[in-house]
This record gives structure tokens, C-alpha cells and sequence, in this order.
């Protein structure tokens, strides 16, 4: 039986948080560049976004490019930037037709020109669809997203608009990126690293985390569904016991 046939309807998680990685050493065990590795990664997200909306997970979040990722060699860097206009550009219709919302969180402005463009324009074209809210995380950092945050929340007690009395977790909620979204239930994180790389560190704070091995070009709708069926047998406690979870239902 597939692990979708196996999954409880009813314990479907609402957001889905992915970092796609090992898109590089997908290519190089293949003997190819890096470059190839990501542009099939791209199928991958295909797959994710179908299988996210057939089960009905309302948000799915994607790490596509790091803040520290501005690092990398700059041939690789203007690929993946290349390789973000065209796959953009072209997948609009298909979100459309799929009902698909397109939403972005990062430092848009440091993105080329042509990219942001496309994005906005993208962004603009799926803004009534209701079905999958698709989150690409962009030029993306937690602890960006988190300076940003402080800043203008010190900005608006100076000018009046905040009093420091009134801040609590909800006021950080609400002026960080994902303000219009729920926390992730389910982090994955593919090729077998076990670390969050600088990524929703205020947002995963409950979230159930969950570690593959598969490189991202090989993740297909079915993994996606075992990482679901995985995450629907943990219990999630937040702190309570489980006696109290149980008296609960
Ligand atoms: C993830 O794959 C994609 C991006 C970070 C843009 P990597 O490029 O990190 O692939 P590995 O981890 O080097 O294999
Ligand atoms: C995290 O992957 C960022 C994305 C998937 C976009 P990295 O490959 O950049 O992370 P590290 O360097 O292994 O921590
Ligand atoms: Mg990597």
C-alpha cells in the first residue's frame, strides 16, 4: 500500500515547511555540473506542490535561496537566479490552473532587477487563488527576517505607533515575513543534513522536524507522503503530558 493510501485524512498538516537540498551532489554523482542538479530540483518541486494539494496542506513553504547562499561562486549564483525568471515565467499558467497562490519571503530588493519583476508579476497574476499558498523563500534568512522585525518594531515605539508595554510573542508574529501564515506543523529537511541553515528559527519552534536522505531531485510526491505518514504518528505535546493530551479529546 502507498503511504498516501495510508494517510489520516483528518490529521493532514496545514503548512509544510521544506529545505530542498542536495541538488549539487545529486549532479556531481552523476558527473555533471552543479547547475544540472538544481534545474532538475525543479521537478521536485513540481511534485511537492501536486502532492501537497491532493491531500489538501493549504501552505507549503520552500528554501530556495539562502542569505548565505549569495556566497557561492558566482556562476552558480547567476544559474540559480537564471534558472529562477525562466522556471517563474513559465510555471504561472500551471499555477493558475491549479488554483495555486504565489507568495515570497526574503529580501526581495537584493534580488536582480528581472527576477523581482518576474516574481511580482507572478505574484499579482495567482493573488485569487485559494487552493495551495506556494511560499518561496528567497535571498531568505531567519536571523534577517528577525533583525528586520526589531528594527521596525524599534521604529514604530519612537514614532508612537507601538507601545514597548504591549509587545508580546504575537507582536513578533506579526512583523515578521510570514505574518499571513500559519507555523509549519511539519518541517523536511532532504539530503540527509540535520540542521535548519539560518531557516523560520522563530517559526519552527513547535514544528515536528523531519530529516531524509534522499537528495532533492529524487524526492517525489511519494516521499512526500511518507514524510506526512511520519509525521502523523508523532505526538505533539507542547509542553503537556501525554495523560493530558488524552483527557483532552
Ligand atoms: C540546495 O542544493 C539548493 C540551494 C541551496 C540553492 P545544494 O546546492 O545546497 O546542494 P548540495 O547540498 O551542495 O548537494
Ligand atoms: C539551505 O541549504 C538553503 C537552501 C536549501 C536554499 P544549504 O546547502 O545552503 O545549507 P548548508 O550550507 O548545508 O547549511
Ligand atoms: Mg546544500
Amino acid at each position: 500500500m502507498s503511504f498516501k493510501d495510508q494517510l489520516n485524512t483528518n490529521k493532514i498538516p496545514e503548512h509544510v515547511a521544506i529545505i530542498m537540498d542536495g541538488n549539487g551532489r545529486w549532479a556531481e554523482k552523476k558527473g555533471e555540473h552543479r547547475v544540472f542538479g538544481h534545474t532538475k530540483g525543479v521537478e521536485s518541486v513540481r511534485e511537492a506542490l501536486t502532492a501537497a494539494g491532493e491531500i489538501g496542506v493549504k501552505y507549503l513553504t520552500l528554501y530556495a535561496f539562502s542569505t548565505e547562499n549569495w556566497n557561492r561562486p558566482k556562476e552558480e549564483v547567476d544559474a540559480l537566479m537564471d534558472l529562477l525568471v525562466k522556471t517563474i515565467t513559465m510555471e504561472v499558467d500551471s499555477l493558475n490552473e491549479n488554483d495555486v497562490r504565489l507568495h515570497v519571503i526574503g529580501d526581495l530588493d537584493s534580488l536582480p532587477p528581472g527576477c523581482k519583476e518576474a516574481l511580482e508579476e507572478s505574484i499579482e497574476e495567482t493573488k485569487n487563488n485559494t487552493r495551495v499558498n506556494l511560499i518561496l523563500a528567497l535571498s531568505y534568512s531567519s536571523r534577517w527576517e528577525i533583525t528586520r522585525a526589531i528594527k521596525n518594531i524599534v521604529e514604530d515605539v519612537q514614532n508612537g505607533d507601538l507601545n514597548s508595554d504591549d509587545i508580546d510573542t504575537e507582536t513578533i508574529d506579526n512583523y515578521l515575513n510570514t505574518v499571513n501564515f500559519p507555523e509549519p506543523e511539519l518541517l523536511i529537511r532532504t539530503s540527509g543534513e540535520r540542521r535548519i541553515s539560518n531557516f523560520l528559527l522563530w517559526q519552527l519552534a513547535y514544528s515536528e522536524l523531519y530529516f531524509t536522505e534522499t537528495l532533492w531531485p529524487d524526492f517525489k510526491k511519494e516521499n512526500f507522503f511518507e514524510a506526512i505518514y511520519n509525521y502523523q504518528k508523532r505526538e505533539r505535546r507542547f509542553g503537556k503530558t501525554s495523560a493530558q493530551l488524552l483527557s483532552d479529546d
